[in-house]
């Protein structure tokens, strides 16, 4: 399954993915996790050394060189199919590419950049070798009608405060519009029922997980530790989220 997981910032989407990953991984399966973020760091929750992980869209001379861009002019798609198989880091079942932020259209020069990052995105969602973990930046703007047709699930993430939910319902209209067929809400850093509750009601719908506040995770996070490693109840809530996508 290729799931994507979106939210508003610090809604917790890297924590999120890193323990749909490790529930994933669990079950025995291969899984390609692709970082979106702008400022990547599922690397390190996951337990890889980021020391010397450079994003995809920080590596400017790559990304001129396979624009081809020159003045305004750019190639519209780009060669990228040797890209993975570069920059791809791998430890057991897991393959980790960070590309770091793939920016709206429009004005300026990031236009070239993002041609070869989108194309490189639109790769990746094609294999059908493994499950796919992408943990995007907020929105769902910044993804073009192609990619989100490769998704088989959006996941929304949710804190339970009205800020965090009102962005929800924008990124579900948007979500909407571009027909996707699997749009789930997940609530995380619950504290209890009374919190699930209001994200319930907010959405008006029932979430598909609940992730309550771990203090474990929060420790870990602090000390650099891969967090899918100390909190096994999180575990267990994302996997709860993978059932439910299998019969969704
Ligand atoms: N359920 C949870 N329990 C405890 N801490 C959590 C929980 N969920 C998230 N956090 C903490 O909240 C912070 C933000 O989480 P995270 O980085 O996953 O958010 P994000 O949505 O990916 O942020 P960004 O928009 O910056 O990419 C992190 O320090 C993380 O450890
Ligand atoms: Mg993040």
């Amino acid at each position: 399954m290729k799931i994507a997981v979106c939210g508003k910032g610090g809604v917790g989407k890297s924590t999120v993915s890193a323990f749909l990953i490790k529930a994933l991984l669990d079950r025995g399966r291969k899984v390609l996790a692709i970082d979106a973020d702008p400022s990547p760091h599922l690397a390190r929750l996951l337990g890889f050394d980021d020391s010397s992980i450079k994003p995809i869209a920080q590596m400017k001379d790559l990304l001129n060189e396979r624009s081809g861009r020159d003045g305004p002019f750019y190639n519209l798609n780009p060669k990228v199919d040797d890209l993975p198989e570069k920059f791809m880091k791998k430890k057991g079942n897991l393959s980790l590419m960070v590309l770091g932020a793939i920016q709206q259209g429009g004005a300026g020069c990031a236009c070239a950049d993002n041609a070869v990052l989108r194309n490189l995105l639109n790769r990746l969602l094609l294999s059908e070798n493994e499950d796919i973990v992408l943990d995007m930046e907020a929105g769902v703007e910044h993804l073009g009608r192609g990619t989100i047709a490769s998704v088989d699930h959006i996941l929304i993430v949710v804190q339970p405060y009205r800020g965090s939910v009102e962005t929800a319902d924008k990124i579900d209209r948007l979500a909407r519009d571009l027909k996707i067929r699997s749009l789930h809400v997940v609530a995380n850093n619950c504290q209890d029922e009374e919190d699930v509750k209001f994200i319930e009601e907010m959405c008006g719908c029932k979430p598909i997980g609940v992730f309550f506040t771990s203090q474990d995770a929060r420790k870990a996070e602090r000390q650099g530790r891969p967090i899918t490693e100390a909190a096994p109840e999180m575990v267990e809530a994302a996997d709860k989220i993978i059932s439910a996508l299998e019969k969704a």
